[in-house]
């Protein structure tokens, strides 16, 4: 697995310094707030896993299961997939693990806001702000990556690649050989 990486994008030791920042800075906005995070499947897991450790006030976890994409391409179409969480007078906090178009979020936050939720964040482990085509602006932001495809720490291609302690650039070969 490792050598289809081309180059490490965001060590292991800063996806920890980022995902503490992003937990320090919640704790303080929603002190008293109670809030619900819900973490998109399956993307999100590593990192709400980590952040959440982070997080010392009270709140609930949830998730919700979409999808959009196909190889390296937003198909534009968002599935989403078995109950969705109870957000009636919650303050929810969506976790993901990139936005790109923000076509998902977009969708997973109008549905939430329609669900009678109080009010909905967006907290991403990355932002990739020229892949933007819904205007959507996260509150909580890890980091930023250019318009490249990226893999690790939960992003996949294909569903590979999630496991890795770290968030890379996969070969072009890898992409060409499919
Ligand atoms: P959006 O709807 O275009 O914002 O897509 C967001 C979703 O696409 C994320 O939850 C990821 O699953 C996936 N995605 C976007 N960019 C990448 C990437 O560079 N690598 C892996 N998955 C990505
Ligand atoms: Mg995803």
């Amino acid at each position: 697995m490792i050598n289809d990486i081309e180059k490490v994008f965001v060590t292991e030791e800063e996806i920890k310094e980022l995902t503490k920042r992003v937990g320090q800075a919640i704790n303080k906005d929603y002190k008293d707030k109670d809030p619900l995070f819900i973490g998109l499947l399956k993307g999100c897991l590593p990192f709400m896993s980590d952040l959440l450790k982070y997080v010392d006030i009270k709140c609930s976890v949830d998730y919700l299961r979409c999808s959009s994409y196909a190889g390296t391409h937003s198909v534009g179409t968002i599935t989403i997939k078995g109950d969705v969480p109870n957000v009636k007078d919650r303050n929810v906090i969506i976790i993901d693990d990139i936005l790109d178009s923000g076509r998902t979020i977009n969708a997973v936050r109008n549905l939430l806001l329609q669900n009678g939720a109080k009010t909905v964040a967006i907290c991403v482990m990355l932002d990739k702000p020229e892949g933007r085509v819904v205007n959507i602006n996260p509150e909580y932001v890890g980091g930023l990556v250019p318009d490249e495809f990226v893999v690790g720490y939960g992003l996949d291609y294909n569903e590979h690649y999630r496991n890795l302690p770290f968030i890379g650039v996969l070969k072009e070969e890898i992409y060409s050989n499919k």
